[in-house]
Protein backbone atom coordinates (compact mmCIF):
# COMPACT_ATOMS: atom_id res chain seq x y z
CA UNK A 1 0.00 0.00 0.00
CA UNK A 2 2.92 2.60 1.23
CA UNK A 3 5.04 1.81 -2.16
CA UNK A 4 1.76 2.12 -4.13
CA UNK A 5 1.42 5.27 -2.87
CA UNK A 6 4.72 6.67 -3.07
CA UNK A 7 4.88 5.38 -7.32
CA UNK A 8 1.61 7.16 -7.62
CA UNK A 9 3.07 10.62 -6.11
CA UNK A 10 5.55 10.66 -9.12
CA UNK A 11 2.90 10.15 -11.46
CA UNK A 12 0.01 13.13 -10.78
CA UNK A 13 -1.73 14.95 -13.55
CA UNK A 14 -1.94 18.48 -13.22
CA UNK A 15 -4.36 20.61 -10.60
CA UNK A 16 -5.89 22.29 -13.74
CA UNK A 17 -6.73 18.84 -14.79
CA UNK A 18 -8.61 17.58 -11.52
CA UNK A 19 -9.89 20.82 -10.92
CA UNK A 20 -11.37 20.24 -14.61
CA UNK A 21 -12.85 16.90 -13.13
CA UNK A 22 -14.32 18.39 -10.39
CA UNK A 23 -16.11 20.90 -11.95
CA UNK A 24 -17.35 18.60 -14.51
CA UNK A 25 -18.32 16.49 -11.85
CA UNK A 26 -20.25 19.15 -10.25
CA UNK A 27 -22.09 21.12 -13.05
CA UNK A 28 -22.47 17.86 -15.27
CA UNK A 29 -26.32 16.68 -15.27
CA UNK A 30 -25.46 13.38 -16.20
CA UNK A 31 -26.29 11.07 -13.19
CA UNK A 32 -22.55 9.47 -13.42
CA UNK A 33 -21.44 12.79 -12.32
CA UNK A 34 -23.43 13.66 -9.11
CA UNK A 35 -21.76 16.00 -6.43
CA UNK A 36 -20.13 14.94 -3.56
CA UNK A 37 -18.92 17.06 -0.76
CA UNK A 38 -17.05 14.21 0.77
CA UNK A 39 -19.59 14.28 2.85
CA UNK A 40 -23.27 13.02 3.31
CA UNK A 41 -25.75 15.43 1.29
CA UNK A 42 -29.53 15.69 0.55
CA UNK A 43 -28.92 14.36 -3.22
CA UNK A 44 -26.23 11.21 -2.19
CA UNK A 45 -27.79 10.51 1.17
CA UNK A 46 -31.29 11.13 1.17
CA UNK A 47 -31.93 8.47 3.85
CA UNK A 48 -29.71 10.93 6.57
CA UNK A 49 -30.36 14.67 4.97
CA UNK A 50 -33.82 16.56 3.80
CA UNK A 51 -33.03 19.32 0.91
CA UNK A 52 -31.86 22.06 2.74
CA UNK A 53 -29.99 20.61 5.21
CA UNK A 54 -26.00 20.95 5.42
CA UNK A 55 -25.51 18.49 7.93
CA UNK A 56 -28.14 15.94 9.18
CA UNK A 57 -30.98 17.71 11.11
CA UNK A 58 -29.47 20.94 10.59
CA UNK A 59 -30.77 23.20 7.81
CA UNK A 60 -28.59 25.72 5.72
CA UNK A 61 -30.49 29.12 7.25
CA UNK A 62 -29.47 27.79 11.03
CA UNK A 63 -25.74 27.52 9.77
CA UNK A 64 -26.32 30.81 8.37
CA UNK A 65 -27.26 32.27 11.50
CA UNK A 66 -24.96 30.92 13.78
CA UNK A 67 -22.14 32.55 11.59
CA UNK A 68 -24.35 35.58 12.44
CA UNK A 69 -24.63 34.96 16.14
CA UNK A 70 -21.14 34.57 16.55
CA UNK A 71 -20.39 37.87 14.56
CA UNK A 72 -22.58 39.83 16.66
CA UNK A 73 -21.28 38.12 19.86
CA UNK A 74 -17.80 39.33 18.86
CA UNK A 75 -16.08 43.21 19.12
CA UNK A 76 -16.22 45.00 16.38
CA UNK A 77 -14.00 45.04 13.37
CA UNK A 78 -12.63 42.13 14.65
CA UNK A 79 -11.85 38.78 12.76
CA UNK A 80 -11.72 35.47 13.86
CA UNK A 81 -9.60 32.65 11.98
CA UNK A 82 -11.34 28.65 12.92
CA UNK A 83 -9.02 25.89 11.60
CA UNK A 84 -10.60 22.21 10.94
CA UNK A 85 -9.65 19.65 13.22
CA UNK A 86 -5.61 18.09 12.49
CA UNK A 87 -5.41 14.87 10.95
CA UNK A 88 -3.39 12.69 13.43
CA UNK A 89 -1.47 9.65 11.86
CA UNK A 90 -1.14 5.72 13.69
CA UNK A 91 2.02 5.38 11.17
CA UNK A 92 3.26 6.91 7.94
CA UNK A 93 0.17 7.13 6.07
CA UNK A 94 -2.46 5.61 8.17
CA UNK A 95 -4.67 7.98 10.09
CA UNK A 96 -6.47 7.75 13.27
CA UNK A 97 -9.79 7.78 12.54
CA UNK A 98 -10.82 11.84 12.00
CA UNK A 99 -13.14 14.04 14.57
CA UNK A 100 -13.93 17.29 13.34
CA UNK A 101 -13.41 20.21 15.85
CA UNK A 102 -16.86 21.03 17.14
CA UNK A 103 -15.97 24.87 17.03
CA UNK A 104 -15.46 24.66 13.04
CA UNK A 105 -18.40 21.99 12.57
CA UNK A 106 -20.91 24.16 14.11
CA UNK A 107 -20.07 26.76 11.97
CA UNK A 108 -19.13 25.52 8.72
CA UNK A 109 -20.98 21.88 8.64
CA UNK A 110 -17.88 20.83 6.97
CA UNK A 111 -16.99 17.71 8.19
CA UNK A 112 -13.48 17.28 6.70
CA UNK A 113 -9.74 18.28 7.57
CA UNK A 114 -7.41 20.79 6.11
CA UNK A 115 -9.39 23.52 6.01
CA UNK A 116 -9.68 27.12 7.58
CA UNK A 117 -12.65 29.10 8.00
CA UNK A 118 -12.50 32.87 8.46
CA UNK A 119 -15.45 35.36 9.62
CA UNK A 120 -15.47 38.83 9.27
CA UNK A 121 -18.18 41.62 9.82
CA UNK A 122 -16.66 42.83 6.56
CA UNK A 123 -17.31 39.53 4.30
CA UNK A 124 -19.53 37.46 6.35
CA UNK A 125 -17.80 33.59 6.20
CA UNK A 126 -14.82 32.82 4.19
CA UNK A 127 -13.56 29.29 3.83
CA UNK A 128 -10.13 28.51 2.62
CA UNK A 129 -10.50 24.44 1.37
CA UNK A 130 -8.15 21.98 0.58
CA UNK A 131 -7.06 21.06 -3.00
CA UNK A 132 -7.15 17.13 -3.39
CA UNK A 133 -4.50 16.08 -6.12
CA UNK A 134 -5.77 12.71 -7.52
CA UNK A 135 -3.59 11.12 -5.06
CA UNK A 136 -5.73 12.23 -1.95
CA UNK A 137 -8.94 11.32 -4.17
CA UNK A 138 -7.87 7.66 -4.79
CA UNK A 139 -6.61 6.97 -0.98
CA UNK A 140 -9.84 9.33 0.63
CA UNK A 141 -12.22 9.89 -1.69
CA UNK A 142 -14.03 12.91 -2.74
CA UNK A 143 -12.83 16.04 -0.84
CA UNK A 144 -14.75 19.43 -0.76
CA UNK A 145 -13.18 22.25 -2.67
CA UNK A 146 -14.35 25.77 -3.15
CA UNK A 147 -16.92 25.04 -5.10
CA UNK A 148 -18.77 23.25 -2.31
CA UNK A 149 -17.57 25.63 0.29
CA UNK A 150 -19.72 28.12 -2.13
CA UNK A 151 -22.58 26.00 -3.00
CA UNK A 152 -23.28 23.72 -0.85
CA UNK A 153 -21.42 24.84 2.97
CA UNK A 154 -22.97 28.88 1.84
CA UNK A 155 -19.70 30.54 2.79
CA UNK A 156 -19.95 34.14 1.21
CA UNK A 157 -16.32 33.83 -0.39
CA UNK A 158 -14.17 30.97 -0.97
CA UNK A 159 -10.54 30.09 -1.83
CA UNK A 160 -7.97 27.53 -2.04
CA UNK A 161 -5.63 27.09 0.86
CA UNK A 162 -2.63 27.98 -1.09
CA UNK A 163 -3.77 31.62 -1.25
CA UNK A 164 -4.52 31.73 2.12
CA UNK A 165 -1.03 33.56 2.64
CA UNK A 166 -2.24 36.33 0.05
CA UNK A 167 -5.77 36.62 1.22
CA UNK A 168 -5.79 36.49 4.81
CA UNK A 169 -3.41 39.79 5.08
CA UNK A 170 -6.21 41.95 3.57
CA UNK A 171 -8.67 40.73 5.61
CA UNK A 172 -7.08 40.63 8.91
CA UNK A 173 -4.72 44.13 8.12
CA UNK A 174 -7.47 46.27 9.77
CA UNK A 175 -8.92 44.71 12.50
CA UNK A 176 -9.39 45.92 15.73
CA UNK A 177 -9.09 42.12 17.64
CA UNK A 178 -8.18 38.71 15.76
CA UNK A 179 -9.29 36.05 17.37
CA UNK A 180 -8.89 32.34 16.26
CA UNK A 181 -9.52 28.30 17.55
CA UNK A 182 -6.43 27.97 19.73
CA UNK A 183 -7.15 23.89 20.08
CA UNK A 184 -6.56 23.61 16.27
CA UNK A 185 -4.03 26.90 15.11
CA UNK A 186 -1.71 25.71 12.58
CA UNK A 187 1.31 27.56 11.30
CA UNK A 188 -0.56 27.94 8.30
CA UNK A 189 -2.27 31.21 9.46
CA UNK A 190 -0.03 32.11 13.12
CA UNK A 191 2.91 32.28 10.94
CA UNK A 192 2.26 34.91 8.77
CA UNK A 193 3.94 37.91 9.28
CA UNK A 194 0.16 39.51 8.83
CA UNK A 195 -1.01 37.56 12.12
CA UNK A 196 1.70 38.14 14.06
CA UNK A 197 1.54 41.69 13.41
CA UNK A 198 -2.52 42.07 14.15
CA UNK A 199 -1.48 40.10 16.94
CA UNK A 200 1.22 42.28 18.31
CA UNK A 201 -1.57 45.34 17.90
CA UNK A 202 -4.31 44.02 19.43
CA UNK A 203 -3.71 40.81 20.36
CA UNK A 204 -4.72 37.31 19.49
CA UNK A 205 -7.45 35.90 21.67
CA UNK A 206 -9.22 32.96 21.90
CA UNK A 207 -12.70 32.60 20.20
CA UNK A 208 -13.82 30.16 22.24
CA UNK A 209 -15.57 32.35 24.86
CA UNK A 210 -17.73 33.34 22.09
CA UNK A 211 -17.91 29.78 20.05
CA UNK A 212 -19.23 28.20 23.86
CA UNK A 213 -21.64 31.23 24.52
CA UNK A 214 -23.80 30.61 21.12
CA UNK A 215 -23.69 26.73 21.19
CA UNK A 216 -24.44 26.80 25.01
CA UNK A 217 -28.18 26.92 24.37
CA UNK A 218 -29.77 24.55 22.28
CA UNK A 219 -31.69 25.12 19.08
CA UNK A 220 -35.23 22.87 18.69
CA UNK A 221 -32.70 21.01 15.78
CA UNK A 222 -30.19 20.30 17.81
CA UNK A 223 -32.19 18.94 20.40
CA UNK A 224 -33.81 17.00 18.05
CA UNK A 225 -30.52 15.32 17.73
CA UNK A 226 -29.74 15.57 21.32
CA UNK A 227 -33.16 13.78 22.23
CA UNK A 228 -31.96 10.53 19.19
CA UNK A 229 -28.06 10.33 20.30
CA UNK A 230 -29.54 9.76 24.38
CA UNK A 231 -32.32 7.95 22.79
CA UNK A 232 -30.00 5.60 21.05
CA UNK A 233 -27.23 5.24 23.80
CA UNK A 234 -30.20 4.22 26.19
CA UNK A 235 -30.88 1.57 23.84
CA UNK A 236 -27.99 0.53 23.39
CA UNK A 237 -26.90 0.50 27.18
CA UNK A 238 -30.56 -1.64 28.10
CA UNK A 239 -29.62 -3.91 25.42
CA UNK A 240 -25.95 -4.40 27.27
CA UNK A 241 -27.61 -4.93 30.34
CA UNK A 242 -29.41 -7.53 29.33
CA UNK A 243 -26.29 -9.41 27.41
CA UNK A 244 -24.61 -8.82 31.15
CA UNK A 245 -26.34 -11.72 32.55
CA UNK A 246 -25.01 -14.47 29.78
CA UNK A 247 -21.74 -12.48 29.55
CA UNK A 248 -20.16 -10.69 32.28
CA UNK A 249 -16.85 -9.79 30.35
CA UNK A 250 -15.80 -6.21 30.40
CA UNK A 251 -14.55 -6.14 26.82
CA UNK A 252 -18.11 -8.18 25.58
CA UNK A 253 -20.33 -5.71 27.26
CA UNK A 254 -18.36 -2.78 25.95
CA UNK A 255 -18.46 -4.12 22.02
CA UNK A 256 -21.67 -4.95 22.37
CA UNK A 257 -22.84 -0.97 23.42
CA UNK A 258 -20.69 -0.12 20.56
CA UNK A 259 -22.51 -2.66 18.17
CA UNK A 260 -26.04 -1.16 19.63
CA UNK A 261 -24.95 1.97 19.00
CA UNK A 262 -23.10 1.77 15.78
CA UNK A 263 -26.25 -0.42 14.10
CA UNK A 264 -29.00 2.46 15.54
CA UNK A 265 -27.07 4.95 13.21
CA UNK A 266 -24.63 6.40 15.54
CA UNK A 267 -21.31 7.24 13.58
CA UNK A 268 -18.91 6.44 16.97
CA UNK A 269 -18.73 6.38 20.52
CA UNK A 270 -18.78 9.99 22.30
CA UNK A 271 -15.56 8.37 24.43
CA UNK A 272 -14.27 5.08 25.06
CA UNK A 273 -16.55 3.19 26.89
CA UNK A 274 -16.30 2.89 31.14
CA UNK A 275 -16.76 -0.72 31.66
CA UNK A 276 -15.86 -1.19 35.24
CA UNK A 277 -16.22 -4.34 37.17
CA UNK A 278 -16.24 -4.87 40.81
CA UNK A 279 -13.33 -2.23 41.57
CA UNK A 280 -12.65 -1.14 38.49
CA UNK A 281 -15.95 0.75 38.87
CA UNK A 282 -14.34 3.02 41.46
CA UNK A 283 -11.56 3.92 38.94
CA UNK A 284 -13.47 6.88 37.44
CA UNK A 285 -12.14 7.03 33.50
CA UNK A 286 -11.49 3.29 33.85
CA UNK A 287 -10.71 2.13 30.15
CA UNK A 288 -9.32 -0.89 29.77
CA UNK A 289 -12.02 -2.74 29.86
CA UNK A 290 -9.97 -6.24 29.55
CA UNK A 291 -11.90 -7.56 33.02
CA UNK A 292 -14.12 -10.95 33.69
CA UNK A 293 -17.29 -9.32 36.83
CA UNK A 294 -17.44 -12.16 39.65
CA UNK A 295 -20.21 -13.51 40.75
CA UNK A 296 -22.23 -11.03 42.37
CA UNK A 297 -20.00 -8.08 41.77
CA UNK A 298 -21.62 -4.55 40.22
CA UNK A 299 -20.51 -3.68 37.01
CA UNK A 300 -20.70 0.31 36.13
CA UNK A 301 -20.84 1.66 32.26
CA UNK A 302 -20.69 5.15 31.46
CA UNK A 303 -21.34 5.22 27.85
CA UNK A 304 -22.47 7.90 25.21
CA UNK A 305 -22.64 7.97 21.22
CA UNK A 306 -22.52 10.98 18.81
CA UNK A 307 -25.12 11.45 16.29
CA UNK A 308 -24.46 13.88 13.43
CA UNK A 309 -22.46 15.97 15.83
CA UNK A 310 -24.42 15.53 18.72
CA UNK A 311 -23.43 13.38 21.69
CA UNK A 312 -24.68 11.00 24.78
CA UNK A 313 -23.94 10.48 27.97
CA UNK A 314 -25.30 7.94 30.66
CA UNK A 315 -24.22 5.74 33.00
CA UNK A 316 -25.86 2.70 35.16
CA UNK A 317 -24.49 0.22 37.38
CA UNK A 318 -25.89 -3.06 37.83
CA UNK A 319 -25.10 -6.53 38.68
CA UNK A 320 -25.09 -8.72 35.99
CA UNK A 321 -26.12 -11.92 38.25
CA UNK A 322 -29.05 -10.11 38.56
CA UNK A 323 -29.24 -9.43 42.36
CA UNK A 324 -28.00 -6.31 44.68
CA UNK A 325 -26.45 -7.05 47.55
CA UNK A 326 -27.59 -5.91 50.78
CA UNK A 327 -24.07 -3.69 50.98
CA UNK A 328 -24.87 -2.62 46.88
CA UNK A 329 -28.26 -1.60 48.24
CA UNK A 330 -27.18 0.84 50.86
CA UNK A 331 -24.80 2.54 48.40
CA UNK A 332 -26.80 2.38 45.49
CA UNK A 333 -30.16 3.75 47.28
CA UNK A 334 -27.91 6.77 48.78
CA UNK A 335 -26.68 7.67 45.21
CA UNK A 336 -30.07 7.13 43.17
CA UNK A 337 -31.87 9.28 45.87
CA UNK A 338 -28.84 11.97 45.27
CA UNK A 339 -29.54 11.41 41.57
CA UNK A 340 -33.06 11.89 41.48
CA UNK A 341 -33.19 15.03 44.00
CA UNK A 342 -30.66 16.64 42.14
CA UNK A 343 -32.63 16.26 38.48
CA UNK A 344 -35.79 17.59 40.86
CA UNK A 345 -33.30 20.84 40.83
CA UNK A 346 -32.99 21.55 37.53
CA UNK A 347 -34.60 24.69 36.20
CA UNK A 348 -34.18 27.69 35.08
CA UNK A 349 -32.24 29.87 37.37
CA UNK A 350 -30.30 27.07 38.94
CA UNK A 351 -26.73 26.54 38.35
CA UNK A 352 -24.48 22.81 38.10
CA UNK A 353 -22.67 24.91 41.27
CA UNK A 354 -25.72 24.91 43.52
CA UNK A 355 -26.77 21.37 42.24
CA UNK A 356 -22.93 20.04 43.05
CA UNK A 357 -22.85 21.73 46.55
CA UNK A 358 -26.59 20.06 47.15
CA UNK A 359 -24.88 16.64 46.05
CA UNK A 360 -22.15 16.96 48.08
CA UNK A 361 -24.33 17.76 51.17
CA UNK A 362 -26.12 14.81 50.44
CA UNK A 363 -23.65 12.65 50.12
CA UNK A 364 -21.39 13.41 52.54
CA UNK A 365 -24.38 13.20 54.86
CA UNK A 366 -25.15 9.60 53.91
CA UNK A 367 -21.63 8.61 53.65
CA UNK A 368 -20.61 9.65 57.18
CA UNK A 369 -23.93 7.42 58.37
CA UNK A 370 -22.33 4.42 57.16
CA UNK A 371 -19.33 5.24 59.13
CA UNK A 372 -17.40 5.54 55.72
CA UNK A 373 -16.22 8.92 56.42
CA UNK A 374 -15.33 10.01 59.88
CA UNK A 375 -15.71 13.85 59.25
CA UNK A 376 -17.77 16.70 57.03
CA UNK A 377 -14.46 17.53 55.90
CA UNK A 378 -14.83 18.07 51.65
CA UNK A 379 -11.11 17.01 51.28
CA UNK A 380 -11.69 13.30 53.17
CA UNK A 381 -15.50 13.84 51.05
CA UNK A 382 -13.31 14.09 47.91
CA UNK A 383 -11.10 10.92 48.23
CA UNK A 384 -14.65 8.69 47.44
CA UNK A 385 -15.76 11.67 44.96
CA UNK A 386 -13.74 13.81 43.30
CA UNK A 387 -15.88 14.80 40.45
CA UNK A 388 -18.49 17.84 39.84
CA UNK A 389 -22.10 16.71 39.79
CA UNK A 390 -22.18 17.02 35.96
CA UNK A 391 -21.12 18.89 33.06
CA UNK A 392 -22.61 20.69 30.24
CA UNK A 393 -23.57 18.79 27.26
CA UNK A 394 -23.95 19.16 23.38
CA UNK A 395 -21.24 18.95 19.99
CA UNK A 396 -18.47 17.88 22.52
CA UNK A 397 -19.02 15.57 26.32
CA UNK A 398 -17.66 18.39 28.15
CA UNK A 399 -19.69 20.77 26.71
CA UNK A 400 -18.65 24.33 26.58
CA UNK A 401 -16.26 24.33 29.02
CA UNK A 402 -15.24 28.14 28.76
CA UNK A 403 -19.02 28.90 30.31
CA UNK A 404 -18.43 28.10 34.25
CA UNK A 405 -20.83 25.95 36.38
CA UNK A 406 -21.95 29.15 38.64
CA UNK A 407 -23.97 30.64 35.52
CA UNK A 408 -27.70 29.92 36.01
CA UNK A 409 -29.29 27.63 33.62
CA UNK A 410 -31.62 28.53 31.03
CA UNK A 411 -34.29 26.62 28.86
CA UNK A 412 -32.08 25.03 26.04
CA UNK A 413 -28.96 23.73 28.09
CA UNK A 414 -28.52 20.07 28.40
CA UNK A 415 -26.80 19.16 31.92
CA UNK A 416 -25.71 15.83 32.68
CA UNK A 417 -26.92 15.04 36.88
CA UNK A 418 -24.34 12.14 37.25
CA UNK A 419 -22.87 11.59 41.07
CA UNK A 420 -21.52 9.03 42.19
CA UNK A 421 -19.65 6.82 45.14
CA UNK A 422 -15.82 5.62 44.24
CA UNK A 423 -14.68 3.71 47.12
CA UNK A 424 -11.21 2.53 46.42
CA UNK A 425 -10.33 -0.74 47.62
CA UNK A 426 -7.30 0.12 50.21
CA UNK A 427 -9.59 3.04 51.67
CA UNK A 428 -9.74 2.97 55.48
CA UNK A 429 -13.68 1.86 56.12
CA UNK A 430 -15.53 -1.38 56.74
CA UNK A 431 -14.22 -4.14 54.48
CA UNK A 432 -17.71 -4.47 53.08
CA UNK A 433 -17.44 -0.85 51.41
CA UNK A 434 -14.23 -1.36 49.87
CA UNK A 435 -13.61 -1.77 46.04
CA UNK A 436 -17.33 -0.26 45.21
CA UNK A 437 -17.86 1.96 42.84
CA UNK A 438 -21.32 2.86 41.21
CA UNK A 439 -22.66 5.94 39.24
CA UNK A 440 -25.97 6.59 37.99
CA UNK A 441 -25.77 9.50 35.27
CA UNK A 442 -28.83 11.04 33.31
CA UNK A 443 -28.94 13.86 30.89
CA UNK A 444 -31.27 16.85 31.98
CA UNK A 445 -32.69 19.31 29.28
CA UNK A 446 -33.90 22.61 30.82
CA UNK A 447 -36.99 23.66 29.69
CA UNK A 448 -39.30 26.58 30.38
CA UNK A 449 -40.83 24.84 33.25
CA UNK A 450 -37.94 22.70 35.00
CA UNK A 451 -36.76 19.72 32.93
CA UNK A 452 -36.75 16.74 30.56
CA UNK A 453 -34.56 13.88 31.41
CA UNK A 454 -33.40 12.63 27.92
CA UNK A 455 -32.37 9.21 29.43
CA UNK A 456 -35.74 8.61 31.49
CA UNK A 457 -36.48 5.43 29.62
CA UNK A 458 -33.43 3.48 30.90
CA UNK A 459 -34.26 2.12 34.28
CA UNK A 460 -32.12 2.88 37.51
CA UNK A 461 -34.39 1.67 40.40
CA UNK A 462 -33.35 -1.37 41.88
CA UNK A 463 -36.56 -3.33 41.63
CA UNK A 464 -37.18 -2.20 37.99
CA UNK A 465 -33.13 -3.75 36.86
CA UNK A 466 -33.63 -6.63 38.56
CA UNK A 467 -37.12 -7.33 37.02
CA UNK A 468 -35.47 -6.52 33.66
CA UNK A 469 -32.48 -9.09 34.27
CA UNK A 470 -34.44 -11.71 36.18
CA UNK A 471 -37.33 -12.43 33.43
CA UNK A 472 -35.86 -11.36 29.86
CA UNK A 473 -36.25 -14.28 27.71
CA UNK A 474 -33.35 -14.75 25.45
CA UNK A 475 -35.32 -16.46 23.08
CA UNK A 476 -36.52 -20.37 23.05
CA UNK A 477 -33.67 -21.24 20.44
CA UNK A 478 -30.98 -19.31 21.53
CA UNK A 479 -28.45 -21.35 22.89
CA UNK A 480 -26.25 -19.03 24.82
CA UNK A 481 -23.29 -21.88 24.30
CA UNK A 482 -23.10 -19.61 20.65
CA UNK A 483 -21.37 -17.24 22.56
CA UNK A 484 -18.68 -19.04 23.86
CA UNK A 485 -19.41 -19.53 27.12
N1 LIG B 1 -18.95 10.31 30.96
C1 LIG B 1 -17.70 10.94 30.89
C2 LIG B 1 -17.61 12.12 31.80
O1 LIG B 1 -18.59 12.71 32.13
O2 LIG B 1 -16.52 12.53 32.18
MN1 LIG C 1 -20.71 12.72 32.11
Amino acid sequence: MQHLHRKLTNNRPSFKLVNQILLRQFYSTDKCFTFDAGQPIPSTHPQLLKEGEITPGISCDEYVSRRKRILELLPEQSVAVVAAAPVKMMTDVVPYTFRQDSDYLYITGCQQPGGIAVLSHDFGLCMFMPEPTPQDITWQGQIAGVDAAIEFFKADQSYPINKLHKVLPNMIKNCSKLYHNVKTAVPTYTELEASKKAAYNGGLHDLSIYTHEARWVKSSAELNLMRQSASIGCQALLQTMLQSKISPYENILSAKVEYECRIRGAQRMAFNPVVGGGPNGSVIHYSRNDQNVKDGELVLMDIGCELHGYVSDLTRTWPPCGKFSDVHRELYDLVVETNKECIQLCKPGMSIQRIHNYSVEKLCRGLKGMGILKNDRLQSYHQVNPTSIGHYLGMDVHDCSKIGYERTLKPGVVITIEPGIYIPSNFDCAQRYQGIGIRIEDEVLITESGYEVLTGSLPKEINHIETLLNNHSYGENLDISAFGF
